[in-house]
């Protein structure tokens, strides 16, 4: 509510009726089995790649009766190129069953209507409010974002205890008449105005009261889904020092952190001394742990055990190609891996 402006829906409604979308191929008119079939085209695609394909399968299936008697073949290769291919086989699915249950009418109630399937809810209530005018809440993935914005509502969207909230909320904004008008302005709002980024609040007719623009969190709502932990493999980075040098290995070039150059690796569970003794040839005078870092990769995260390994000579074949001593600040400025370099510079002095 806001005072002198109207509510909520009144402010949507003048908007959508100067500001909005009019010209829609599925707009003036009442055809719920028209409506039904540019709703579900637009579940997953934005206007401008649905309107051409929203013509052609009209033209080819005009009306329930066709749908129904069409092969799946024909309805998906009418809908190749649009993606989600699950919505065309539901699409089929449930002209058949209009035809069988429904005699061939088309369920007029929401709730019938959601039934249906790949129908959902958010579906069912847009072609109950545009072909039956039935005073229903829409609430799909734009929606959710107009709404958590303008209500400052935490959490991912996603989650069941906010979206319930999500769904009460939009219910307890609807308008008592103009229903139409409202949900197609909450459409047209969430595409042209209160886009997921660089939204156009000087542009909206809600912006007065928006919760997130009036405490500066327009970019933090809606809330991202949260991120699972990341799977953690575990490594031991041999950090071994010859005098002032430390031993380098130029990393495989495919894989992580291909071409550069890194600390010899051993699994967690390998005895450093032994590692000296088989590959440098060499017995080490000084072991010691150094911290324990963990570097984050898209997929896991690295969780990198540190051993400090002093030797005093090894053997020549610990010189062959893809092999360098470097000084220690040297090597910190060489191409090496970021948590290669925290390492290198968290080595104490000698
Ligand atoms: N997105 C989902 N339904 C829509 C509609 N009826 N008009 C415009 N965009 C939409």
């Amino acid at each position: 509510m806001s005072g002198a402006s109207g509510t909520f829906a009144e402010r949507l409604i003048a908007w959508q009726r100067r500001a909005g979308r009019h010209d829609l191929p599925w707009q003036g008119q009442r055809d719920p089995y028209a409506i039904w079939i540019a709703e579900v085209m637009l579940q997953q695609t934005q206007v401008t790649t649905v309107i051409p394909y929203y013509r052609r399968f009209l033209e080819h299936f005009p009306c329930v009766a066709a749908l129904a008697a069409a092969e799946l073949d024909q309805v998906l290769e009418l809908w190749s190129g649009l993606g989600y291919y699950a919505r065309a086989r539901h699409l089929h699915r449930a002209a058949r069953e209009i035809m069988e249950t429904w005699g061939g009418t088309f369920p007029t109630r929401s709730e019938d209507l959601a039934q249906l399937p790949g129908m959902g809810r958010s579906t069912a209530a847009a072609v109950a409010v545009f072909a039956f005018g039935e005073r229903a809440a829409i609430l799909d993935g734009n929606v959710k974002r107009v709404l958590a914005r303008h209500l400052g509502i935490e959490g991912y969207p996603g989650a069941p205890a906010v979206e319930r909230r999500l769904w009460q909320e939009a219910q307890a904004l609807l308008p008592r008449r103009d229903i139409e008008a409202y949900t197609q302005g909450l459409m047209d709002l969430g595409a042209t105005v209160c886009t997921r980024t660089q939204p156009r609040c000087a542009a909206c007719p809600v912006a007065e009261d928006c919760v997130a623009r009036c405490t500066g969190r327009v970019d933090r709502l809606p809330m991202p889904r949260p991120r699972r932990p990341l799977p953690q493999r575990e490594v031991q980075w041999l950090v071994v020092l010859r005098a002032e040098e430390v031993l380098l290995e130029k990393r495989a070039s495919l894989g992580l952190w291909g071409g550069l150059w890194s600390f010899p690796e051993a699994g967690v569970d390998e005895d450093p001394a032994l590692w000296c003794a088989r590959v440098l040839e060499a017995q080490p005078q000084a072991l010691a742990a150094l911290e324990p870092l963990t570097h984050a990769f898209t997929h896991f995260a690295l969780r990198i055990h540190p051993r400090l390994v002093r030797v005093e000579r090894v053997a020549q074949q610990a010189a062959q190609p893809g092999r360098l001593w470097l000084p220690v600040p040297e090597a910190a400025q060489a191409a090496v891996p970021a948590p290669v370099r925290r390492v290198l510079r968290s080595i104490p002095a000698i």
